[in-house]
């Protein structure tokens, strides 16, 4: 006779099945939350038990207009069955209208597919050294920030700004050059005729939610002409309507535009894309048989991404809108919850730093069914999906409030 288990202890087990196999098969190089999630819908998620979730992290600023999009739905479905793949020895009828679309929205000119954020870092830093070894060959040092965040790949860890992503693969690639976000003297100081590329990322993600100042990127700008380096914008995280506009660098006014922009996660919503969009000078760095992908720019990718672009131009003031709400309600949090240091962010990428590290928090919140995630250890990182309403806001705002007061009662601020 075989035994009906509650829906939640099938769930504990389905969860252990999972655990015990990758335990046993996978790499084991990520730190997993301990949840099976089975499907979603709209905002939501749901575990293999049917327990839903509020979906405050998205894949890391992947699923923007959340789960099960029918419109999505429906051209994924459709591509499915016409023509997934066909390489880049042949035309398909989308990376045309994608990258014209790009284009138009961007401000900079010719776009190359590739499949995620680090591809998309490994090709502008191939177009940098490309600038650079036209000029000169002593010119391939590409600046980058600390703190910062570029990808896992060699090249993207080589400009990643952060020791513990690095220190287990040196020595990485030479000519990377290090210096404090924000600091106008420092860059000053080491941006020279040596320099290929400047890479800034507009509000650095990964390492906790923090923006630069416009004064800065500006001076990034002028120094990256006067020596004549490439200014690459790594909009991965923090662009494609994240933060209300269409990339980052748009929030400034008159706006600061790269030579090369490298963007992947939210472009088509979960089907892996990433692309480089350059203007002409440094689009020409990369001649034919330079650069290439098998993958990169296949038909179901960019059309889904066409699609959501289409749904975007209407939700980008949603998205400021929702983004100042989420922000206004964090702040009256922070104003009756002392651990709260600060809430940083813009648009739907806001960073909530705490006094304390956010794991426990992750996981309470998890627990009362709102999922978000914490880095740089001890900020809270939100990633709403861009459908977000003020409902929503007003559920996650009600767990979080929750959560800190538990937080508060344990004494976590002063466990250290
Ligand atoms: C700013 C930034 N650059 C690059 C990457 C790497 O992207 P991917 O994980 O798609 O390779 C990330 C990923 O989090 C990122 O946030």
């Amino acid at each position: 006779m075989s035994t009906v288990l509650p829906a939640q202890e099938e769930a504990t087990s389905a969860l252990d099945r999972v655990r015990a196999l990758e335990s046993e098969y996978l790499l084991q190089n990520y730190a997993r939350y301990p949840l099976l999630l089975d499907h979603g819908k709209g905002c939501y998620v749901y575990d293999s038990a049917g327990k839903r979730y509020l979906d405050f992290i998205t894949g890391i600023g992947v699923n923007a207009l959340g789960h099960a999009h029918p419109r999505l739905v429906k051209v994924i479905r459709e591509q499915a069955g016409r023509l997934l793949h066909c390489s880049n020895l042949y035309f398909n009828a989308y990376q045309g209208p994608l990258a014209e679309r790009l284009a138009k929205v961007s401000g900079l000119q010719r776009t190359f597919f590739c499949n995620s954020g680090a591809e998309s870092m490994e090709g502008a830093l191939k177009m940098a050294r490309a600038h650079g070894h036209k000029i000169s060959p002593d010119k391939f040092e590409v600046v980058a920030l600390h703190n910062s965040f570029h990808g896992r790949t060699l090249g993207a860890l080589s400009i990643t700004g952060q020791e513990k992503y690095r220190h287990d693969f040196e020595p990485l690639l030479p000519g990377a050059r290090f210096v404090p976000p924000n600091d106008e003297t420092a860059l000053e100081q080491i941006v020279n005729e040596r320099t290929a590329g400047i890479v800034i990322e507009w509000i650095q993600g990964e390492g906790g939610i923090f923006p630069m100042s416009i004064e800065y990127v500006r001076k990034a700008r002028e120094l990256a002409d006067r020596y004549d380096a490439l200014l690459v914008f790594d909009e991965i995280q923090c662009g494609v309507g994240r933060v209300g506009k269409y990339f980052a660098y748009q929030l400034s006014d008159p706006v600061v535009l790269p030579d090369v922009m490298v963007a992947a996660k939210p472009l088509a919503c979960g089907i892996p894309l990433g692309v480089i969009v350059a203007n002409d000078r440094a689009a020409q760095s990369i001649g034919s048989g330079m650069h290439g992908s098998t993958f990169g720019g296949g038909p179901l990718a960019c059309r889904v991404a066409l699609e959501f672009m289409d749904i975007l131009d209407e939700l980008l003031p949603h998205i400021d809108k929702m983004g100042c709400y989420f922000r206004a309600k964090l702040e009256e949090l922070q104003k009756q919850f002392s651990f709260i240091r600060q809430v940083r962010g813009q648009g739907l990428m806001i960073g909530v730093d705490l006094s304390f590290p956010g794991k426990q928090i992750v996981l309470d919140a998890m627990e009362q069914g709102l999922l978000m995630n914490s880095t740089h250890e001890t900020v809270l990182r939100f990633l709403p999906p861009y459908i977000t309403t003020e409902k929503e806001i007003d559920r996650a705002i009600a767990i979080l409030k929750r959560v800190f007061k538990l937080a508060a009662k344990r004494g976590d601020a002063h466990s250290d």
